[in-house]
């Protein structure tokens, strides 16, 4: 090898080792062969939840516990709900409220107006990351304490503001009627036109609402708009002139 040669083979090893040239896109990623997928990105996990991208999902991935937990106590989640809400209510004053009382808005209960978070916090819950204890649930359920969301609940007084008729349509079942009646109105929800609680035979929860929808409509109701934080709420017949999807990360409904 030539003086020349080996002079310009050190200086490209020099040059490549020194951090200022690093271009780390171009380094290989420890465990790429084959394993690309190995590890979840738990923001890509929760956004192709949100935008039900995954669908039927049991319980929040294992590795996404601490992110998703630290999603909802921070305040991000409540950002998140706020501009939501917020662009439920520039939507809602542009409308055409008359004056007979028909002009409804849908609202969902669970994740949606009241939050079940004390209970998702729990160590035996881990905010979903741990498989849904329908006993545990409705015992919380019966305790009647779950919070209110801060940016639903203002958009809720605001809409009753502007003239809207309110309808809760709430997967909750009609044995827990009188808890969840006590909880929503100790938390602020003190007035609406509708509380519809699931029956027996109802079926899934996207059959359930857009019956329940569309008996709202055959008795005269316009469904201006509809919220909830499960598709299962949004979607189907009768949705309502606009839906607005509030996130959770926590559980899926189908
Ligand atoms: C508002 O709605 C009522 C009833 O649907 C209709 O008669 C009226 O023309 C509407 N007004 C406007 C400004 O769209
Ligand atoms: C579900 O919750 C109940 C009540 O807290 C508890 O007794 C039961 O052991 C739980 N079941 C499972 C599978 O964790
Ligand atoms: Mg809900």
């Amino acid at each position: 090898m030539s003086i020349t040669l080996l002079f310009l083979v050190l200086t490209i090893a020099t040059s490549v080792a020194s951090p200022l040239n690093q271009i780390h896109l171009l380094k290989p990623h420890p465990g790429s062969a084959g394993h690309k997928h190995s590890k979840l990105n738990c923001l890509s996990w929760r956004l192709a939840v949100e935008t039900n991208n995954i669908q039927k999902w049991k319980q929040v991935p294992e590795a996404c516990e601490n992110y998703v937990g630290h999603y909802m106590l921070g305040k991000q989640y409540r950002k998140d709900v706020d501009l939501v809400a917020a662009e439920a209510y520039e939507y809602a004053k542009g409308l055409n409220i008359t004056k007979d009382g028909k002009d409804v808005w849908v609202f969902d209960i669970d994740e949606t107006t009241l939050s079940n978070l004390p209970y998702y916090a729990r160590d035996t819950v881990a905010f979903g990351a741990i498989p849904y204890n329908a006993t545990a649930f409705n015992a919380w359920i019966e305790e009647a304490a779950g919070p209110a969301i801060p940016g639903t609940l203002k958009l809720y007084k605001r809409l009753i503001k502007l003239g809207f008729k309110i309808v809760f349509l709430t997967g909750t079942e009609a044995a827990y009627a009188e808890a969840r009646t006590k909880n929503m109105k100790a938390i602020g929800y003190t007035k609406w036109e509708k509380l519809i609680y699931k029956e027996e035979g109802d079926g899934s929860g996207v059959v359930y609402k857009q019956a329940k929808r569309k008996a709202l409509e055959e008795a005269g109701y316009r469904i201006r708009g509809n919220m909830g934080d499960q598709w299962s709420d949004l979607l189907g017949t009768n949705a309502g002139d606009r839906v607005f999807k509030v996130p959770d990360p926590m559980y899926y409904i189908g």
